[in-house]
């Protein structure tokens, strides 16, 4: 069934990559902000504050806050703080193989988005440990262990986590105010944003948006990046070897793993995609993991090729919304890999990968938690229990291009 329709619950998954940059690149027909970036209905409150969100506005409210903070965004700000990642990397590994037996996802991988981002913005050391915490409740609704959390405190661990950030944040950016410093949180004190700075609630959920975004999303790239790896040993060999395929290995990893699956558009009023009619108020999916591996774009496209280049993968997405974090993101990973390898000589793979999942959004968040391990196998190696999850298309690849009739299809999952 199709959005409009007796339970209001189908979608159009736009599955071709061409057909996902049309979406994306025509904002104003495919709206971010009319019901929201996820395919659930959302209640009227709920709705209402997603479209604050930088990720679902639309033009020319979106335009304008994005042109105001991208400037703090960009490669060279980011190449800044490439030190300061790669300390904390090697803290984590070092952490990592003093320990007898560590979760990979959870020790190894989750920490850093939220330290890199702390770093980014300004939040001092002693205080990136609750961070982390309230960003996993956050994120982590479907992790079984995190919603025992909620369910022992009572209350939504989402909302908590986001009220709790966003007070945190209020409460820097008024030390900010009176003592500023070279970092995000002073600079956003002076960023406009609809004709005027930011207010505390504008600051408030701003750094609820970058830790949302950055969170989940870097995680899963630098655990499903190891699976692939594990997965390829004859490439993870090459990349030991030759650190300077470590970007293009980085890309790959984000194109045959991308970290989310998809985003939702409605459609603003009537159209068509690639001949297929789209009503006005339907919903319509852009599936990245779809589109990044469209024959027509991609050679031997379902094959793990760190040597890939050209590689237009849409994981950060594309035009109007691309990911603002790209730059981070990237950074991050090169790091992250660069050191790990420095740090561990073997690497093993024990165990078999649980079952992919496409849905819920966020690949990370569909893999259970005791798939996740990673346990040192001597003080030189480390061995990875069960990986996380792996890709898999979309769409029924018995069909003659994969993609069904029009790569557009109609489902009916959600
Ligand atoms: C591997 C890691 C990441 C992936 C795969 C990723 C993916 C994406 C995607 C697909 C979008 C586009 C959404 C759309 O078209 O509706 C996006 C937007 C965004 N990302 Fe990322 N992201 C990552 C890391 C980050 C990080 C580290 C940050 C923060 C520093 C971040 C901040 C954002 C923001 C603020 C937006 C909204 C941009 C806008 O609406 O104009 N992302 N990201």
């Amino acid at each position: 069934m199709v959005a409009g329709h007796a339970d209001g619950t189908g979608y159009w998954a736009v599955l071709r990559h061409a057909d996902v940059m049309h979406v994306a690149r025509h904002p104003v027909v495919f709206s971010a902000a009319r019901g929201g970036v996820v395919l659930e209905d959302l209640d009227p409150d709920q709705l209402a504050m997603m479209q604050d969100m930088i990720l679902s506005m639309d033009p020319p409210r979106h335009v304008e806050y994005r042109r105001n903070v991208a400037p703090h965004f960009k490669a060279r700000v980011m190449a800044g703080i490439e030190d300061q990642i790669r300390a904390q990397c090697r803290s984590i590994m070092v952490d990592a193989s003093e320990r007898g037996e560590v979760d990979f996802v959870h020790d190894v991988c989750a920490p850093l988005p939220t330290q890199i981002i702390g770093e980014l913005v300004g939040i001092p050391d002693e205080d990136r440990a609750n961070i982390h915490h309230w960003a996993e409740r956050i994120t982590g609704g479907q992790d079984d262990e995190i919603a025992a959390i909620d369910e022992s405190q009572g209350d939504d661990g989402s909302m908590e986590g986001s009220i709790q950030l966003a007070m945190y944040a209020i409460g820097l950016a008024n030390e900010r105010r009176a003592d500023p410093r070279d970092d995000l949180m002073t600079l956003m004190l002076a960023t406009e944003v609809d004709g005027r700075p930011m207010d505390e609630m504008g600051i408030g959920s701003f750094f609820v948006q970058l830790i949302v975004a950055g969170n989940d999303t870097s995680r899963t790239m630098l655990s499903s990046g190891l699976l692939a790896l594990l997965q390829h040993p004859d490439q993870l060999a090459e990349l030991r070897a030759d650190r300077t395929l470590i970007p293009g290995a980085v890309e790959e990893m984000l194109r045959w793993a991308n970290p989310l699956h998809y985003f939702r558009r409605t459609a603003a009023e009537d159209t068509e995609l690639s001949g297929q009619a789209i009503a006005a108020g339907d919903k319509v999916a852009m599936i990245y993991t779809s589109a990044n591996r469209d024959e027509a774009v991609f050679d031997d496209a379902q094959a793990f090729d760190i040597h890939r280049s050209p590689n237009p993968h849409l994981s950060f997405g594309i035009a109007e919304h691309f990911c603002l974090g790209v730059h981070l993101a990237r950074l991050e990973g090169r790091v992250f890999f660069d050191e790990l390898l420095d740090s561990f000589s073997t690497i093993e793979l024990i165990g078999e990968p649980p079952p992919p999942a496409l849905e819920p959004q966020q690949r990370a968040q569909g893999t259970p938690r005791a798939a996740r391990r990673l346990i040192p196998d001597d003080s030189s190696g480390i061995a990875l229990a069960s990986p996380p999850c792996i890709p898999r298309r979309v769409s029924d690849p018995s069909g003659p291009d994969h993609h069904g009739p029009r790569g557009v299809e109609r489902s009916q999952r959600l």
